[in-house]
């Protein structure tokens, strides 16, 4: 074992001595909401390809003919050589599928987050920064990065933020607040016109990450931003969940755009998204505007599941959207409740701290549009059988 293997080894007990120790295993996504794993057939409640785009043909389709037209790599960064007239194109059509002025592409989501927060901070010095308690995991990372200390407003609680942006942020030569449009392990939704109207009498930048939204929610799938035109400063949004690929954008004004990709590390220094990645993305964003019988299915799934859950007594929080918690408390029971399912035919993760705060462990049920209403009850029979 190597010097570095005796520390790595005794952290990784630290880590299973408190439950927390994970491991990957194989699945392969099926047409129908379904998922393979170990040579089984699930039902799979776990994934986030919500309009079942992640095996459409066209997606993968055009994914190919971009590869076997353009070549597996983009060769080097964006501001080098990388940027072909394809990640122009589609980002064009990603700023007039947002209706912005202008669109960036990421390798990844957590690396928009991680490389567009510090950016921005670094062009607003002395800012106060407010987050939602439960943003994701990328936006820490970004904000770690900048060194920034956050004001944290309780989840979702606008009165919080408005009275700490009057405590904390007039004294502040500029304020940036950070939250998401629809929760990822609640599923539920922030008032976007409240939200817009607290950052304008603020004079507050306001950040919104659109992962879970993009393609499910707003019109057309364009998100929740679209209820608000024009009055989201900073749009981030993936095509790695509803839109079926890989890879992330951010969405906003012309100088927003220009200004990140001379100053976010996270585009400036990686390698352009090879053709591969932007013919998916070019073909979903050609799909989910015609896919509103996709996403109406999804509002009647997360109905159906929401009563059922309410009629068997278990906690949906506040989900309002194809993302639905089932709260079970302990992480073990939550645990052993995921694996019994398991076994019963259903994939359903279960979600604990820290990616949850603790007492709150759940199943995090996600809706795919290839699940009957079938498949609802039936998962609903399985949770009171297996509970
Ligand atoms: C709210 C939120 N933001 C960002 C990300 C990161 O996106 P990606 O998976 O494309 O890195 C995720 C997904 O894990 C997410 O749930």
């Amino acid at each position: 074992m190597s010097r570095l293997d005796v520390h790595l080894e005794a952290a990784l007990d630290r880590i299973t001595r408190a439950g927390q120790r994970r491991s990957l295993r194989a699945s392969a996504l099926l047409p129908g909401g379904r998922i393979e794993r170990a040579g089984r057939t699930l039902v799979d409640f776990s994934s986030n390809d919500y309009l079942g785009l992640a095996r459409h043909p066209l997606l993968a389709e055009r994914a190919a003919e971009w590869t076997q037209a353009h070549g597996a790599g983009s060769g080097a960064s964006r501001l080098v050589t990388g940027t072909s007239e394809a990640h122009l194109q589609v980002e064009a059509k990603i700023a007039a599928f947002k209706h912005c002025e202008a669109a960036l592409l990421f390798a990844s989501g957590w690396q928009a987050n991680a490389a567009v927060i510090p950016a921005l901070l670094a062009a607003m010095p002395g800012a106060a920064v407010f987050t939602d308690r439960l943003i994701h995991a990328s936006m820490h990372a970004g904000l770690a990065i900048a060194g920034t200390r956050q004001h944290r407003f309780a989840h979702n609680d606008l009165d919080h933020l408005e009275t700490l942006l009057a405590s904390k942020g007039t004294d502040a030569p500029a304020r940036l607040i950070l939250t998401e449009s629809v929760f990822s392990m609640d599923g539920d939704r922030v008032d976007m016109a409240r939200l817009v109207a607290i950052a304008q009498r603020h004079d507050a930048t306001l950040f919104v990450d659109e992962a879970h939204a993009t393609g499910v929610l707003g019109p057309q799938g364009r998100g929740l931003s679209a209820l608000v035109p024009g009055q989201v400063d900073v749009i981030m949004g993936t095509f790695s969940k509803a839109l079926g690929g890989f890879g992330a954008y951010i969405a906003g004004s012309r100088t927003l755009i220009d200004y990140l990709l001379n100053a976010a590390s996270g585009f400036v220094f990686t390698t352009a998204p090879p053709p591969a990645v932007l013919g998916a993305i070019d073909a979903a964003l050609d799909l989910v505007p015609g896919m509103d019988a996709q996403r109406s299915h999804l509002t009647v799934l997360g109905e159906r599941l929401r009563a059922g859950l309410a009629a068997r007594n278990l906690d949906h929080g506040a989900s309002s959207t194809q993302i639905v918690p089932a709260i079970i408390g302990a992480e073990d029971a939550a645990m052993a409740l995921s694996a019994r399912l398991e076994e019963a035919g259903f994939l359903v993760s279960a979600i604990r701290p820290p990616t949850v705060p603790p007492g709150t462990s759940r199943l995090r049920i996600a809706l795919r549009a290839g699940h009957s209403l079938n498949d609802v009850d039936a998962l609903l029979a399985a949770i009171e059988a297996q509970q």
